[in-house]
């Protein structure tokens, strides 16, 4: 896919995402001066890359759709919950995010945590949501990547686990930064395929080699792509916190004490995010569908 190409899908994505959130928090019936800081946390936006990739994952198996949609935006509203914590004295302290003040920054420390508290609780409710074919979306995927099995946890390693090398590091990343990221291929991934929630259960519980869960689904084929979806999400999320520690040495930006480039040289750094996005990319091979924009957008965070 040619660059301009791809910034007109991606730019297609944003508006769609950036409309909706507007009207998910239009609808909220918290204060004014409250929803105020919601919108100040959700725009302008980052890359919105949760979203996107959910949405992209999706579209590779159904035609867009607006339930689609909404859990794509739940998915950003989680990731804005868990940066306004993040960014909070008691957690990284800093000032700043996507060069403007941080929310606590802007409106103080209490109102900052209450709006990633607001923000936690609107993403569990909108992720919970049914779809006209699904009376449970994809829900359990959702509690055991953002909880103890995914974000939160990683968090708690980030600040108070015991990192002692680089496999507990890659370990933390996974949790923190991967598990998201993941859940967004996999969940585009169910909500195309119109997976219940009995079968996105045996899906997620089971492991690329697990014989029983594979006979157990109907269709191989489901199985194949999810597991492609999966893999997919883990060599890109890993690669994905590799990137962000890199760039921010390259650009002599602070060292954080859970930064990669504590445990290897930039050579090593940069081998290792290549070895993923290949990963990634292989991963690419096996599906049957357009990848182009998936391919376009590992290219992104190639650093050579
Ligand atoms: C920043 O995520 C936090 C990390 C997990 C490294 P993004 O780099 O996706 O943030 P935005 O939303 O694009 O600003
Ligand atoms: C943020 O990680 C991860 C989450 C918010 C879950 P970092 O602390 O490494 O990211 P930045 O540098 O603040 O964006
Ligand atoms: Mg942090
Ligand atoms: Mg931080």
């Amino acid at each position: 896919m040619k660059i301009d190409e791809y910034k007109k899908y991606s730019d297609g994505y944003k508006e769609q995402i950036d409309a909706e959130l507007k009207k998910i928090i239009g609808e909220l019936n918290y204060s004014a001066d409250f929803k105020e800081v919601l919108e100040y946390a959700l725009f302008p936006g980052g890359k919105r890359l949760r979203p996107i990739l959910m949405l992209e994952w999706h579209n590779m198996f159904a035609p867009a759709d607006y339930y689609a949609l909404r859990y794509a935006c739940g998915l950003e509203i989680l990731h804005a919950y868990s940066l306004i914590h993040d960014d909070m004295p008691c957690m990284d302290n800093d000032d700043y995010r996507r060069g403007k003040l941080t929310v606590h920054k802007k409106y103080g420390e209490g109102m900052a945590l209450l709006a990633g508290d607001a923000l936690m609780d609107l993403a569990y409710r909108i992720l919970n949501m049914p779809t006209p074919a699904l009376e449970v979306g994809p829900f359990c995927m959702f509690k055991d990547m953002c909880g103890d099995g995914g974000l939160i946890h990683g968090q708690y390693c980030d600040l108070y686990g015991k990192i002692d090398n680089l496999d507990d590091l890659l370990d933390m990343c996974k949790h923190k930064t991967g598990a998201l990221i993941k859940l967004s291929c996999i969940s585009g991934f169910a909500l195309g395929n119109n997976l219940d929630y009995k079968k996105c259960k045996a899906l997620f519980e089971s492991q690329p080699s697990d014989e029983t869960a594979a006979t157990d689904m109907t269709d191989d084929r489901l199985l194949l792509n999810y597991v492609l979806a999966s893999g997919f999400g883990e060599a890109f999320g890993a690669a994905f916190q590799l990137y962000d520690d890199i760039s921010e040495y390259i650009n002599g930006e602070k060292i954080s004490s859970t930064s990669v480039m504590n445990y290897v040289d930039l050579d090593e750094a940069k081998k290792m995010l290549n070895t993923l996005l290949n990963d990634a990319a292989d991963t690419l091979e096996a599906l049957r569908g357009d990848t182009a924009f998936l391919r376009e957008l590992l290219n992104r965070f190639i650093i050579i």
